[in-house]
């Protein structure tokens, strides 16, 4: 029972205080007693699958002493001072921003290279790998996702998993496939539990696929989902009404310099919404048609 108290408190240490846990199917009205394994399948129907650390975090006693008195006066007298490397927080480490490495890579290996070393996402902390591309760097289209899922975190390849296979059949039907091709993301780590990018996140990391994008200089984009159209399109509307218009994606903050956009819908959407694939087939036509007439 100890051991299972300690198993749940790890987790749920690690996951409630940063808020990532949506308390989905509940063990609470379950009859008692549960075995590790009921617990870890419970854990994994609600998206945790990660450890995160091996021992229990106190992060409540770690809120307390951060926001008490003494860290208040410490504050006042250093306010720029950066969390101290031992913090339990989960904080990205200072350095050059993604803007300032972005800036410096001339080829696709320096932007990989930049991303692999860039410490300011929180993402990094809790992937198993940086996934940066997959397909021809010289192809006259880029398919944008949102973030690397399981699969993707495993094999350091974006869109292999169950929505990759998707993907791959929507890329087919239009006469493609990934050799003719390029698919990145905005994202190049894989958020816990698969969760949604959060803006900050996504807003930290903008400046690599904007220079990710500038690099492969493809004819236009696919912006797959609403978090890739509304952080690359830097709008609100959702993806529903954005869908299917081609649209210009700012590469530079004064939007001199711009590309055609297509947003349609995330195919891990049309794996549970299928009766929108018919949306997604009229967006893959109207850009087939697109790649014609520019090839022409
Ligand atoms: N979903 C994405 O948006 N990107 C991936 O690479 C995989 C799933």
């Amino acid at each position: 029972m100890r051991e299972k108290t300690r198993l749940l408190g790890l987790f749920m240490v690690s996951y409630r205080a940063r808020g990532q846990v949506s308390f989905g199917p509940s063990l609470k009205n379950c009859d008692m007693p549960h075995s590790n394994f009921d617990i870890l399948k419970w854990y994994a129907e609600i998206g945790v699958d990660a450890v995160l650390n091996t021992d229990p975090i106190d992060r409540y006693s770690a809120v307390a002493s951060k926001t008490g008195p003494s860290a208040q006066a410490q504050k006042s007298k250093a306010p720029d001072q950066p969390a101290p490397a031992s913090s339990p927080f989960l904080v990205p480490e200072t350095g050059p921003s993604a803007a300032e490495l972005a800036a410096q890579c001339q080829n696709l290996s320096e932007l990989r290279e930049a991303i692999d070393s860039f410490e300011g996402c929180v993402l990094k902390q809790t992937a198993k790998n940086t996934v940066f591309a997959d397909g021809n760097p010289e192809a006259d289209v880029m398919f944008i996702g949102e973030a690397p899922g399981r699969d993707e975190d495993i094999q350091g390849l974006p869109f292999v998993g169950q929505a990759g296979k998707l993907l791959d059949q929507m890329i087919n039907a239009i006469g493609r496939d990934r050799e003719s091709v390029y698919i990145s993301n905005i994202l190049n780590w894989r958020p816990p539990g698969n969760r949604t990018p959060t803006p900050q996140e996504a807003l930290t990391c903008l400046p690599f696929i904007r220079r990710h994008i500038q690099l492969v200089d493809p004819q236009v984009i696919v912006l797959l989902g609403g978090t890739s159209a509304k952080h690359l399109l830097a709008t609100k509307t959702g993806i529903m009404r954005l869908r299917g218009r081609w649209a210009n994606v700012k590469l530079d903050d004064d939007g001199n310099q711009t590309i055609t956009a297509l947003p349609t819908l995330h195919p891990a959407y049309l794996l549970r919404q299928p009766a929108h694939k018919r949306l997604a087939w009229q967006d893959f036509l109207n850009l087939k048609q697109r790649l014609s007439e520019l090839a022409s």
